[in-house]
């Protein structure tokens, strides 16, 4: 089965969570699509009152053009479920996320819900977190002293052989989040201190989200050949 069957399932098996006065926020990126496009045909075929809240342009555009009930986090500040995917997930569901740029907007979403669904496919189930580069959203202001210190900081936790890279768009040019920010990729190879990194990257001046996601998911939907599979987190 594709990851793309795989995703595709994922997203459905989670409609069970669409249902009349329930507020949802809608992740990014193609796992978070299918979700999208599901969960429309859901609300209209029977006619319920779910309210939605993006976490990007694209994902606001789809849902819109799919007429779903959109809302901003203003103005649903708590809401009951996210759905999301994610870049890597391991056995404690701490994730990896930001590979489309939108994880500063995901964890604000995110952490504003009850439950947290990460919809995925069996790719994305690692036992250690790092294979995906670990995006770190960063102000554009003092982009290079920034980019410094997290290189001094990674030499200093033991990751020696760390690659940086500065994200670029479709142009070549220097990637810019919805927020207005930079991205830095990080290739860490193995993360074997997630709390400890975030905690020391969280603490940098200039860095706006790092993209881990610890704590935060509850419940993972994950797609597998045999059917999808819900986990949820001891
Ligand atoms: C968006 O910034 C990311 O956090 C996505 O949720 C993540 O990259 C998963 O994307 P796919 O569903 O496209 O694999």
């Amino acid at each position: 089965m594709s990851a793309e069957t795989q995703k595709k399932a994922a997203a459905e098996f989670a409609l069970k969570v669409v249902e009349n006065d329930v507020k949802i926020g809608l992740g990014t990126g193609s796992t978070a699509n299918f979700f999208i496009t599901a969960a429309a045909e859901k609300v209209k075929r029977e006619k319920l009152n779910t309210v939605f809240v993006p976490t990007s342009a694209a994902s606001y555009a789809l849902a819109q053009k799919h007429g779903l009930n959109l809302k901003n986090i203003e103005d649903v500040p708590f809401l009951d479920f996210t759905v999301d995917g994610a870049d890597e997930i391991d056995p404690q569901f701490r994730m990896i996320k930001g590979g489309g740029g939108a994880l500063h907007r995901e964890k604000i979403v995110a952490s504003s819900s009850r439950f947290v669904i990460c919809i995925c496919d069996d790719s994305k189930r690692v036992e250690t977190l790092g294979k995906f580069p670990l995006p770190v959203e960063v102000s554009k202001f003092g982009v290079n002293p920034t980019a410094w210190k997290i290189e001094r900081a990674l030499q200093h936790l033991g990751y020696t052989e760390a690659k940086m890279r500065l994200r670029a768009n479709a142009e070549g040019k220097p990637f810019v989040t919805e927020s207005g920010n930079a991205i830095i990729d990080l290739a860490l190879g193995k993360i074997t201190d997630a709390e400890r990194l975030e905690g020391i990257l969280n603490n940098m001046p200039g860095v706006i989200e790092v993209g881990l996601f610890i704590g935060i998911c509850g419940i993972v939907m994950l797609g597998t050949d045999k059917g999808v599979e819900e986990l949820t987190r001891k």
